[in-house]
């Protein structure tokens, strides 16, 4: 079936314009940033690797309340516009900080197990299954033995009210994806294969009685 989400050109120019608005998701997405980090384990990573990195919200977070002193962060992103964001935002801490502006589902330009934590939060949910596979893909290249891969993206509602706004955010965005900034939900662990990936923890949690989000920590089986 063809993917009727936005294209990676699209999804850089929406973001671009966007900007900052996407420090208004921290209603529904915090719950599920703050129990997803709570299974990463930052406090034992050296190298933390964030792809769609948008504002630095999250980054900023971490490094206040969760990483090491020695750890060093690389947060990537398709639009210039967060680049710029997560830069300013994470200037205290700028030693230890990497932003790059790069289409991740073309590949990382990292060596194989340089990382300690793959983390990307709603991110997945703008990609093509493909374009998943292929970031799956580097992230268990990239990520070192005991790694952990992070993720959390919009789901399939878990009750009757979010199935209902589910369906229709679907029918929406199959018709118009730049209306719903090319997100539309995701079976986040379905895309992980068993023969790579380890689940280590995963939770579905409904945000506002409505939106739901799905996370998930797993290592990388060699
Ligand atoms: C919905 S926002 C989430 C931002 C942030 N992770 C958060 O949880 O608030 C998606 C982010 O992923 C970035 N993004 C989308 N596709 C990307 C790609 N192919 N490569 C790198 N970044 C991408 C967007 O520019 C945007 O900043």
């Amino acid at each position: 079936m063809t993917f009727s989400g936005l294209t990676p050109e699209s999804v850089r120019k929406f973001y671009d314009r966007f900007g900052s608005l996407q420090d208004l998701q921290a209603v529904y997405e915090d719950r599920a940033l703050k129990t997803l980090t709570q299974h990463s384990s930052f406090e034992n990573a050296e190298s933390v690797l964030e792809l769609g990195c948008g504002t630095g919200r999250l980054a900023k977070r971490l490094f206040e309340e969760e990483l090491g002193p020695d750890c060093h962060y690389r947060g990537l992103d398709i639009s210039q516009t967060m680049v710029y964001l997560a830069r300013n935002r994470l200037l205290p801490w700028e030693t230890r900080v990497d932003i790059d502006r790069v289409d991740g589902t073309r590949g990382v330009a990292l060596p194989d197990r340089s990382i300690d934590r793959f983390l990307a939060t709603y991110v997945f949910d703008l990609l093509s299954p493909e374009a998943i596979q292929h970031v799956l893909h580097e992230a268990h290249r990239l990520l070192r033995d005991h790694g952990l891969l992070s993720v959390v993206s919009l789901t399939e509602g878990a009750t009757l009210a979010s199935r209902g706004l589910t369906a229709l955010w679907k029918a929406v965005w199959t018709r118009k994806p730049g209306l719903m900034g090319g997100c539309r939900p995701v079976l986040l662990a379905e895309h992980l294969d068993p023969r790579c990936w380890r689940i280590e923890s995963h939770q579905s949690l409904v945000a506002m009685g409505l939106l739901t989000s799905e996370w998930v920590v797993a290592t990388p089986i060699r």
